[in-house]
């Protein structure tokens, strides 16, 4: 019996899943390619939609390419003004871009690519990231391109995950190294990949999507063996702080740039996700540690707060 449970288990485990990667570093991030590369080691069909150009902080913005040409370079310059606005990478066929954003890659991979390329084939599950950097706090769900990758996979019916990372560096692909241990890319890689394994064969609720945000690791670190096998902890993404970008005034160059900014603590509303931990404080324990959240895309407003919401224009309706 023991025999035939393990036996299971190890078959379970190899069962290959149809995966659509995205993210918002671009589709020459060596975290993406780092997650692909596991995936991919871990028997899935993943096909990768990611922008050819940095799209951070782009949120659900849904941007298309205005011409059969991209008018600008792509990140790190491996694509160039002139080139098709989407393609394939020469030396693997299921590496693809598109000159959008996020939500949009999502739109291109099914609206065009997976009738046009993969024979409609069903995908499993939606991935988003890593993303270099943390998304953390509501602040952050509704700014982050990573995060909006993921609930575009959500609103077409699929389930999803997104991503963060504490590695804020924007880093090419091909200055990293695959063997690399102490690399934050590898890392986040393969603790992706297990909870992915997790998630494949869940049935997720149909409007529910998890958050990923990985601590400091390897190479991020002083001593780089510190924290290579980060822990996991499911939290929520309310109760804590709320983080949100903000426009930052220069006077003597009368300009703006964009910084981060703490606002009040978020209030948790009557959810039962507000015994839970907060993901901020998960996060900035920095103890290595990785939080994990649910969040749905059901935005209807929870328990009796429509009566209360409705009572404001008593008379009205
Ligand atoms: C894929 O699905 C679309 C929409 O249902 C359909 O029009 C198209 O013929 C299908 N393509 C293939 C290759 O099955
Ligand atoms: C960022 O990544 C690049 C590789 O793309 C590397 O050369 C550089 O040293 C890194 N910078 C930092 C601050 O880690
Ligand atoms: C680095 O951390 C490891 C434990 O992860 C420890 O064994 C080692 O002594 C540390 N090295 C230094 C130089 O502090
Ligand atoms: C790390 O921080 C989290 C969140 O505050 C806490 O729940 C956990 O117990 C801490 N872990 C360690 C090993 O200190």
């Amino acid at each position: 019996m023991k025999f035939f449970t393990s036996l299971l288990s190890v078959l379970s485990l190899a069962a290959c899943k149809s995966i659509l990667l995205s993210n918002d570093d671009s589709w020459v991030s060596s975290e993406i390619r780092a997650l692909y590369r596991e995936l991919v080691a871990d028997g899935h069909d993943v096909i990768m939609v990611a922008p050819a150009s940095q799209m951070s902080s782009q949120g659900g913005a849904f941007i298309v390419p205005d011409s059969s040409d991209l008018d600008s370079d792509g990140n790190f310059g491996y694509v160039s003004a002139g080139d098709p606005a989407w393609g394939q990478d020469p030396d693997d066929p299921h590496i693809w871009y598109f000159g959008g954003s996020p939500s949009a890659c999502i739109s291109f991979a099914f609206e065009y690519l997976l009738p046009k390329s993969y024979s409609n084939v069903t995908i499993d599950l939606v991935v988003s990231g890593v993303n270099q950097g943390p998304n953390i706090s509501p602040g952050y769900y509704t700014a982050s391109g990573t995060i909006s990758a993921a609930y575009s996979g959500i609103y077409r019916g699929y389930p999803a995950i997104s991503f963060g990372g504490s590695n804020l560096n924007n880093s090419f692909f091909q200055d990293s190294s695959a063997n690399d241990e102490y690399d934050p890319a590898n890392i986040y890689a393969k603790k992706a990949v297990e909870i992915i394994d997790l998630l494949v064969d869940a049935d997720l609720p149909s409007t529910v999507g998890i958050n990923v945000n990985f601590p400091e690791v390897g190479y991020l670190l002083d001593n780089e063996t510190e924290c290579t096998d980060p822990v996991w902890k499911f939290g929520t993404m309310m109760n804590g702080g709320y983080f949100a970008p903000i426009v930052k005034y220069d006077s003597s160059s009368d300009t703006f740039s964009s910084s981060y900014k703490l606002f009040k603590d978020s209030t948790c509303n009557d959810g039962s996700g507000c015994n839970l931990p907060s993901e901020y404080d998960i996060f900035w324990a920095r103890n290595c540690t990785t939080s994990v959240t649910g969040f749905q895309v059901d935005v209807s407003l929870p328990g009796s707060m429509d009566t209360t919401v409705k009572g404001i224009f008593d008379g009205l309706f």
